[in-house]
């Protein structure tokens, strides 16, 4: 039976308590440090949403002090992962070159940048621009320039589809960036294998926990916000 460790606590001091060289996969949605940016647009976006993001109070950092959180979050990853393990970093596409920098800082070995496309996004003042449909992924190994990579012979594109997310995955509350289980699945399937130990340092309502969960794979999981974390150990203790 796969082992699941959950924390409710700042990502950093968490994993200063888990052993090295433990993690074979990370796969994470941190804050994109949009916060600011939205709140300052002439959108409409806070009237639709009272929950959106901007208002949550985890995404609205300064650039630089963003940019020192995640500095100091990769140094502490690089402590805890396998050699030749692998990590997606989910991101705002504005973001990816400041992240791949980041990583490589501390020995990830940036491989491709892929992109999410959400095939019914929220309409967002759509007779006035182009509506957002895509986020970014980040795929990295540790200081080795391949890990697992379990495609069964299948050519897998740096694309993927899918809906946002359902209101079936939704049933223990709302967070307004929770993720798609089958979109957190597609890299817990590929990149690691059962028993492997796999992290989401970042995991909002757990989404990867849940996608760990169905894949056999032993998770940890870490959520600083306590609503969250709830929300969180009652969807993985569900599955
Ligand atoms: C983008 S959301 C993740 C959403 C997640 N992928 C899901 O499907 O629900 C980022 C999460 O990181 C949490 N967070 C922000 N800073 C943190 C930190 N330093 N340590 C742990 N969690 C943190 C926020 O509370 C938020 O829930």
């Amino acid at each position: 039976m796969p082992e699941i460790k959950l924390y409710n606590e700042n990502c950093i001091d968490a994993m200063d308590k888990l052993n090295e060289d433990s993690i074979s996969l990370i796969v994470t949605d941190p804050p994109y440090n949009l916060g600011n940016f939205m709140k300052n647009r002439d959108t409409n976006l806070s009237k639709m949403r009272d929950n959106f993001f901007g208002s949550a109070g985890w995404d609205d950092m300064a650039f630089d002090e963003w940019e020192q959180s995640m500095n100091t979050f990769f140094k502490s990853a690089s402590r805890i992962m396998k050699k030749g393990g692998s990590m997606i970093v989910f991101m705002a596409i504005i973001k990816v070159e400041t992240i791949i920098h980041l990583a490589e800082k501390h020995g990830f070995y940036y491989k491709t940048t892929g992109i999410w496309h959400k095939t019914n996004p929220m309409p967002r003042n759509m007779n006035l621009h182009f509506v957002n449909s895509t986020e970014a992924w980040i795929y990295f190994t540790y200081k080795k320039r391949t890990g697992t990579f379990n495609n069964g012979g299948a050519l897998f594109h740096d694309f993927i589809e899918t809906s946002v997310t359902p209101m079936s995955e939704r049933k223990h509350g709302k967070h307004p960036t929770q993720k798609p289980e089958a979109l957190m699945l597609h890299f817990v399937e590929i990149l690691s294998n059962p028993d492997d130990w796999v992290m989401d340092p970042f995991m909002g309502s757990g989404t990867t926990g849940v996608a760990a969960r169905k894949a056999d794979r032993n998770f940890i999981g870490i959520e600083l916000n306590k609503d969250y974390f709830a929300m969180a150990k009652a969807r993985i203790e569900e599955n």
